[in-house]
C-alpha cells in the first residue's frame, strides 16, 4: 500500500489563534489572500460549509472542494460532501492533487490531531484580536520550521511561516 499523501493545513491566525468573527475573517490582507489562492489553486480544498459558501472561488482555478457537513444539499457537480474528516481525506487520497485542509474550527482541530505527516502553511498575524474561531494550540506540537518570510501592509504585521511534522 502506498504511503498517504502530505496533509497540508493552510490558516492565517492571530497570536491569540483567533481565525473567525461573525462568520469572517477578522481582517483583510490582500497578500495572505493571493497566497491562500495561490496555494490551493489546483488542489483538493477540504473545509466546512461555512467556509465554502463564504469562499466563491473554492470551485475555480481547478480547485476540488471537499465539503464535510450532514447537508447534502451543498453538493453540485465538482463538489464533493461527506459525513466526516475520514471520509474526506479517504476521498482526496484517490484524487489527483496535495490535499489541503482550508478550516474551519473543528476541522482543524480533528486535522491537527491527526497521527501522520503534515505541513501548516501559517499566515501569523501579530495582532490580538476579538474572534469567536480558533485555531488549535499548534505551538505545543513538535514542528520543523521551513521557512518564515515576514511582511506587513498599512493594518498588520504578519509572518508566512512553514512547518511539518
Ligand atoms: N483564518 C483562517 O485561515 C480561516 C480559515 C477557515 C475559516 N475561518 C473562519 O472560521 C469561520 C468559519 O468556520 P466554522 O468553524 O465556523 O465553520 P465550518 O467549519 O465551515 O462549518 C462548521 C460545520 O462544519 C461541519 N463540520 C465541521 N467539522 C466537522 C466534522 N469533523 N465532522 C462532521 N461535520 C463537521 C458541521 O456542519 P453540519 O452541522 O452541517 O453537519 C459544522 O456545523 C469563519 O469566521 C471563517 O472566516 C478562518
Amino acid at each position: 500500500m502506498n504511503a498517504p499523501k502530505l496533509l497540508h493545513v493552510v490558516v492565517a491566525c492571530a497570536e491569540n489563534r483567533v481565525i473567525g468573527r461573525e462568520g469572517r475573517l477578522p481582517w483583510r490582507i490582500p497578500e495572505d489572500v493571493a497566497q491562500f489562492h495561490a496555494l490551493t489553486a489546483g488542489q483538493t480544498v477540504v473545509m466546512g460549509p461555512l467556509c465554502y459558501k463564504g469562499w466563491p472561488r473554492a470551485r475555480t482555478e481547478g480547485r476540488h472542494p471537499i465539503v464535510i457537513t450532514r447537508d447534502r444539499t451543498v453538493a453540485q457537480p465538482g463538489t464533493d460532501v461527506v459525513a466526516s474528516l475520514h471520509d474526506a481525506l479517504v476521498l482526496a487520497e484517490k484524487l489527483p492533487g496535495a490535499i489541503m485542509i482550508c478550516g474551519g474550527e473543528r476541522i482543524y482541530a480533528e486535522s491537527l490531531a491527526l497521527d501522520r505527516p503534515m505541513r501548516l502553511h501559517l499566515t501569523l498575524v501579530h495582532a490580538t484580536l476579538p474572534g469567536d474561531r480558533f485555531f488549535p494550540d499548534w505551538r505545543n506540537g513538535s514542528w520543523r520550521e521551513l521557512s518564515r518570510r515576514e511582511s506587513a501592509d498599512e493594518n498588520f504585521r504578519y509572518s508566512f511561516i512553514e512547518l511539518e511534522k
